[in-house]
């Protein structure tokens, strides 16, 4: 089989001289545990690995904070060059081709409001509209084929399909590093790794509500969600990430609807207006001055449990008025004055207690815009509240040096969200036997993902014999054989090669329709490998390097 001349060099020397730890063990070998504190049922979670280092990546956000320390990125990574096909020969003959005996892993990067502060989060964060983009830069990295972003106030979560585990979660680090400016260094104290089940069951878990601060919100499930249909299309949201992800999105679908997790789950907006009504008296809970900025999904939701707990008048701030307005409709006989993003600092003069939700990746209140606004009285406790739960914060910490002002962010939600840990375990059981059931289902899967390359070999080398002999056929026809008979004759050889094919293509899928086992269906693969002799085609490496080049090249 020919060899792209335009074979990248340095992913090569990468391949070749790659010296990582065997990584087809589907467990954080090298992860050194830690106890988090949050509802997390398996040991898994609570993993930090640590050690390590290097550079690369692709970029800084600039990003303006009063509380952000100047931290360096790591230095840029080796680039990739276009070098000869020898390079491939060797390849197959080096010891070195462990990769081609191994399937890709899933490896999940994350950093999440367990272990990680949201002064690093928000560094992290990766705004909707990059997520292609981030895909797309994640592919290009030398180990990694396929990848999706999970980026939320409570975590940010890079899901990859890596060609090696330990070089595959190095080019991640560092390319997450140069993106929010954060050293490789704090990335790996902050930052835990799973890799194949244990992925599985942290993106189930996830997505079920499980590892979210306040268990069983609904939101997460949205935002998991909200990463497929962003996927669709993008070319490295491949087969194995947007199946992990869809797979991801029923599970948590059926824990809510099979289990009672979701009875009485807040969300982090209504937790946000619990905290803020613990921290006034109670006896200003009807009258303190309410002011909401945003009016996004969490701003709707923030005033609607504002309106739950009494709250009939509040001034709503946003850049448009559109989605004020339809709130108000929404809540008949509540008193929504809509006011633009300019007269901001003014409402904020006038309010007690300020709610932030927006999506701004700037601040929207630093200490000078706090510091001369008028006291509040002493009735609501004398403190104007700032309660952000955006990230990117809206509201800077410096903000909490003006004498007058309290600021608490997302991560202080912790607080009001603690409650009951005995229910929150018990509920969290619950949901547990569903996640084990739907990842061994994932799993059966993926696994029979491994037949796909005989399934195409076995065509492949039946549609050569076809064209040959088809060939050969209408030669000996004549060059006057009518369009018509031409066509009955190709009709005929596909008719025939289809017909043969039918039964073992059959014995190739394991869908669970028939009931074949998974273990049956391998067996057929390999008796067919054996008897056609595919295996003597390009090694799965071959065919996955082939993949890149041609991605890179376009
Ligand atoms: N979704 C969640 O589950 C969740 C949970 C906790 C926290 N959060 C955080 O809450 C924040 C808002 O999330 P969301 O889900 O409500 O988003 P969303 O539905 O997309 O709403 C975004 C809001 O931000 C406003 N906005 C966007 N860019 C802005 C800018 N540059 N300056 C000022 N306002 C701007 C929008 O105003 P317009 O209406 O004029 O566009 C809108 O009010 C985010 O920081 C997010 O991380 C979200």
């Amino acid at each position: 089989m020919a060899v792209s001349s335009s074979f990248t060099g340095a992913k090569m020397e990468n391949l070749l001289l790659c010296s990582a730890p065997s990584s087809s063990s589907g467990s954080a070998s090298r992860a050194v545990s830690m106890q988090l504190p949050h509802v997390g049922l398996s040991k898994r979670r609570g993993l930090v690995q640590r050690g390590g280092a290097g550079g690369g990546g692709v970029g800084v956000r600039p990003v303006v904070r009063c509380d952000v320390g100047a931290s360096g990125a790591a230095p840029e990574g080796p680039r990739i060059d276009v070098s000869s096909l020898s390079a491939l020969e060797q390849l197959k003959a080096s010891a070195a081709d462990r990769y081609t005996k191994e399937r890709s892993s899933i490896v999940v990067i994350g950093l999440s409001v367990h272990s990680t502060p949201v002064e690093m989060r928000e560094k992290l964060a990766i705004p909707e509209a990059d997520w292609p983009r981030a895909i797309g830069e994640l592919c290009s990295l030398n180990h990694i084929e396929e990848a999706a972003v999970l980026s939320t106030c409570n975590r940010m979560e890079i899901y990859v399909v890596a060609l090696s585990q330990h070089r595959g979660v190095k080019e991640v680090t560092e390319w997450m590093s140069k993106t929010s400016g954060i050293p490789v260094s704090d990335l790996h104290q902050h930052r835990f790794l799973l890799y194949n089940k244990d992925a599985t069951q942290h993106i189930f878990e996830v997505s079920a509500g499980l590892d979210s601060l306040v268990l069983g919100e609904g939101q997460i499930l949205a935002q998991v969600k909200q990463v497929v249909k962003v996927g669709q299309g993008v070319v490295g949201f491949g087969r194995n990430i947007s199946g992990l992800f869809k797979h991801a999105i029923t599970v948590g679908k059926r824990v809510r609807t099979e289990t009672n997790i979701a009875s009485g789950a807040v969300s982090v907006s209504s937790a946000a207006v619990e905290l803020a009504l613990m921290k006034i008296p109670e006896s200003s809970h009807s009258d303190a001055r309410m002011l909401v900025i945003g009016a996004g999904k969490m701003g709707k939701l923030v005033i609607k449990h504002l309106v739950a707990k009494g709250c009939t008048k509040m001034v709503v701030v946003n850049r448009s008025e559109e989605r004020v307005a339809a709130i108000r409709e929404e809540l008949n006989g509540i008193e929504i004055i809509y006011k633009p993003l300019s007269e901001m600092l003014a409402c904020a003069a006038e309010a007690d207690v300020i709610f932030t939700s927006t999506a701004s990746e700037t601040p929207l209140f630093l200490k000078e815009n706090v510091k001369d606004l008028s006291p509040v009285s002493t009735e609501v406790g004398g403190l104007r509240l700032f309660v952000d739960i955006s990230v990117p914060r809206n509201v800077g910490s410096c903000v909490s040096e003006v004498s007058g002002a309290r600021v608490y962010n997302v991560d202080d939600l912790k607080e009001v969200v603690a409650a009951n840990k005995e229910d929150r375990l018990r509920k969290a059981m619950e949901a547990q036997a569903i996640i084990t059931e739907e990842s061994k289902q994932f799993e059966a899967w993926r696994d029979s993902l491994e037949t796909v390359p005989t399934i195409k070999k076995l065509r492949a080398y039946a549609e050569r014999i076809r064209l040959t002999e088809l060939e050969k056929c209408l030669s000996k026809m004549g060059d006057d054989l009518p369009k018509k008979s031409r066509r009955a004759v190709d009709d005929l050889s596909r008719g025939i090669v289809n017909k043969l094919l039918h039964g073992p293509m059959q014995h190739l899928r394991c869908d669970e329709s028939d009931g074949r086992t998974l273990s049956e269906t391998l067996e057929n693969m390999h008796a067919l490998n054996r008897m056609f002799s595919l295996e003597t085609d390009l090694s799965l490496l071959e065919t996955k390097i082939r993949a890149k080049i041609e991605q890179i090249q376009k």
